[in-house]
């Protein structure tokens, strides 16, 4: 059995329905600050599968402990649980290393009295920083975080290695997302941000619909080919299927060492015009928009070296940007029906 904490979130349930589509049992724990039950619902409707839920807070020790103790199947855990926001990390710096560290310590406490037990750890090309070459290999240097959120991937990253350099019982990998965008193509779980969205594709979509009056693009002054910063965006199912690939990397034991570090990107740059060219593209929809001064924090780039994760690992992202795009936008519209349903 697999415990993927954070699965009622946005890669947490899209991980959950490659697991089940797998033949993984899982138990999702999830303590719902960030997402909403039906997600169950969407996870059912797509595999055939109800998942087993436990509505937790993790920050909780004994109850890290006892849920061990009542699922001792448990042999991996897939930990997506934690805070997210850039901003808020900086105005709770608190928050954000009992949520996303303590409940770590506590993870792997458990895990270490289990024999053999595998471990996947959400982490974030934000550890590179405004790396100095792109692609983005797994050797480039890590940089002083900008933010109590990237400081939590940091140090997280850091407890899982020392753990398992001082225990053999715990197999981990680490994994460094680009920017995860779009939705299942069953239109059935998808991502589901509270209050005003911080990231690009949901603003996007939000524009588009109506519920922001125009996207701010912040900055077009950088050094790139149209002045706007340059990411790595990656379709969530291909994401969510990497998961699987590196839990079954080490449940079958065929790792290299008992703690690896992957990129998973496209390794395709692209700049926030180009996405909202594809958006435009793909909706037949003009967009909204002005250029506005630059965000304090953004790099200019990031984009992923993906030899690592293509040979390695052996997983790789196939879906284009159009792709991803299209699928965020009919999400978009189908929760904006559900909204206008029930009001
Ligand atoms: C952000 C976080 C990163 C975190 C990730 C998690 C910052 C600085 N970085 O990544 O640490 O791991 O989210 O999801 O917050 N953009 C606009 N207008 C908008 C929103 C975004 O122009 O309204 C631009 C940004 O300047 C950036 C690009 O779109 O160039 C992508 O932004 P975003 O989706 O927020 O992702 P990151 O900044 O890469």
């Amino acid at each position: 059995m697999i415990l993927v904490t954070g699965g009622m979130g946005y890669i947490g349930s899209h991980t959950v329905v490659e697991l089940q589509t797998k033949g993984f049992d899982v138990i999702i724990v999830d303590n719902l600050s960030n997402s909403s039950i039906e997600v169950l619902d969407g996870i059912k409707a797509i595999t055939g599968k109800r998942p087993i839920f436990e509505k937790l807070d993790l920050r909780e020790k004994s109850k890290v402990a006892g849920l061990f103790q009542q699922y001792p199947e448990i042999e991996g855990v897939i930990h997506f649980a934690a805070s997210k926001a850039v901003g808020e990390s900086m105005e709770l710096p608190l928050l954000y290393y009992e949520n996303n560290l303590g409940v770590l310590v506590y993870l792997l406490q458990e895990l270490n009295k289990k024999n053999a037990s595998s471990f996947i750890f959400s982490s974030s090309c934000t550890v590179y920083g405004q790396a100095d070459e792109q692609p983005i290999s797994e050797k480039a240097p890590i940089k002083p975080a900008e933010s109590p959120y990237g400081n939590t991937k940091q140090i997280g990253e850091e407890i899982i290695r020392d753990t398992c350099r001082a225990s053999s019982n715990i197999n981990a990998i680490a994994l460094r997302y680009f920017n995860p965008i779009g939705a299942h193509e069953s239109g059935k779980i998808g991502e589901l941000p509270l209050g005003v969205p911080q990231n690009l594709v949901p603003f996007i979509t939000q524009t588009a619909v109506g519920l922001r009056e125009q996207l701010f693009v912040f900055g077009d002054d950088y050094p790139t080919d149209d002045g706007t910063c340059i990411r790595d965006y990656i379709h969530v199912v291909d994401l969510a299927k990497a998961h699987v690939t590196a839990l079954e990397r080490l449940i079958k034991r065929k790792n290299q060492s008992n703690y690896e570090v992957f990129n998973l990107g496209t390794g395709k740059g692209t700049s926030v015009l180009e996405v909202i060219k594809s958006f435009e593209r793909v909706s037949g929809q003009r967009l909204n928009y002005s250029i506005v001064e630059r965000r304090q924090g953004d790099v200019v780039e990031a984009f992923a070296d993906t030899t690592m994760a293509n040979e390695v690992l052996g997983w790789k992202a196939i879906s284009s940007l159009d792709k991803a795009m299209a699928s965020a936008w009919t999400w978009e519209k189908i929760i904006m029906n559900f909204k206008e349903n029930k009001r």
